[in-house]
């Protein structure tokens, strides 16, 4: 099992009011799934994802991530987690736009302690990997929208992460370039990379195995695609 949460509830409070998000929810989700988190605008897709990813943490509630339990986790020890077992992909890709692709993907070595050139090693291989082999010293602005997702896809797992979280991943680009990431993800699953997906796309929903709604805080239903 590589996610396990228990009754996970955030509250915000605003001018003294408490709002509840997330009104208790439990799901885990196991080494190899992919999992689609859907849902409507606003029904706490994000702040869910974010406690996933350890960004954020629940106002209670229990979270074991690979059995470690995040709740109690120290600091700095939650920021190492953070950055070996969780590979983020947003939908503005969220790339460094003075860095190349090399130096975008090669970052998060670093902050793991890798050497220069292991890091310059293994971000071109990720680049190869994702199909950029011949990408590595362009700008985020010489890349198409696609390339940079793709880009994203790669500094996400330089550090072999058990778990990719994308929050609408395909939200900033076209249905062509969207399928090309689906697609890469479907071939990241099937060497074994597990996959949660955040989005309000049922098309990219439909591309995992797994589908979670959530309604309003809640998990309104939970079902796995029939496999014929
Ligand atoms: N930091 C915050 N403070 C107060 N309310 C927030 C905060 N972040 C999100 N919300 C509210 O929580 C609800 C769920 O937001 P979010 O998780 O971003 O939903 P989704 O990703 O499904 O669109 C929204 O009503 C949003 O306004
Ligand atoms: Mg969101």
């Amino acid at each position: 099992m590589v996610i396990r949460l228990e009754e996970i509830r955030k509250i915000y409070r605003l001018n003294q009011t408490d709002v509840p998000i997330l009104k208790g929810i439990d799901l885990t989700i196991d080494k190899g799934e992919y999992v689609a988190i859907m849902g409507p605008s606003g029904s706490g897709k994000s702040t869910l994802m974010n406690i996933i990813g350890c960004l954020d943490q629940p106002t209670s509630g229990s979270y074991w991530l690979n059995n470690y339990n995040v709740a109690t986790m120290e600091r700095k020890f939650l920021a190492q987690v953070r950055n070996r077992q969780i590979g983020f992909i947003f939908q503005q890709f969220n790339l460094l736009p003075r860095a190349d692709a090399l130096e975008n993907v090669a970052l998060p070595a670093l902050y793991a302690g890798l050497g220069s050139k292991e890091r310059k090693q293994r971000a071109t291989a990720m680049l190869e990997r994702v199909g950029l082999g011949d990408r590595l010293h362009n700008l985020p602005s010489q890349l198409s929208g696609g390339q940079q997702q793709r880009v994203a896809i790669a500094r996400a797992l330089i550090n072999q992460p058990s778990i990719l979280l994308a929050d609408e991943p395909t939200g900033a680009l076209d249905t062509r370039t969207g399928q090309e990431v689906l697609n890469l993800f479907e071939e990241l699953n099937q060497e074994g990379l597990t996959l949660v997906v955040i989005t309000h796309d049922q098309e990219v929903g439909d591309r995992a195995h797994r589908i979670v709604r959530l309604r309003d805080g809640m998990l309104e239903t939970d079902l796995q695609a029939v496999l014929v």
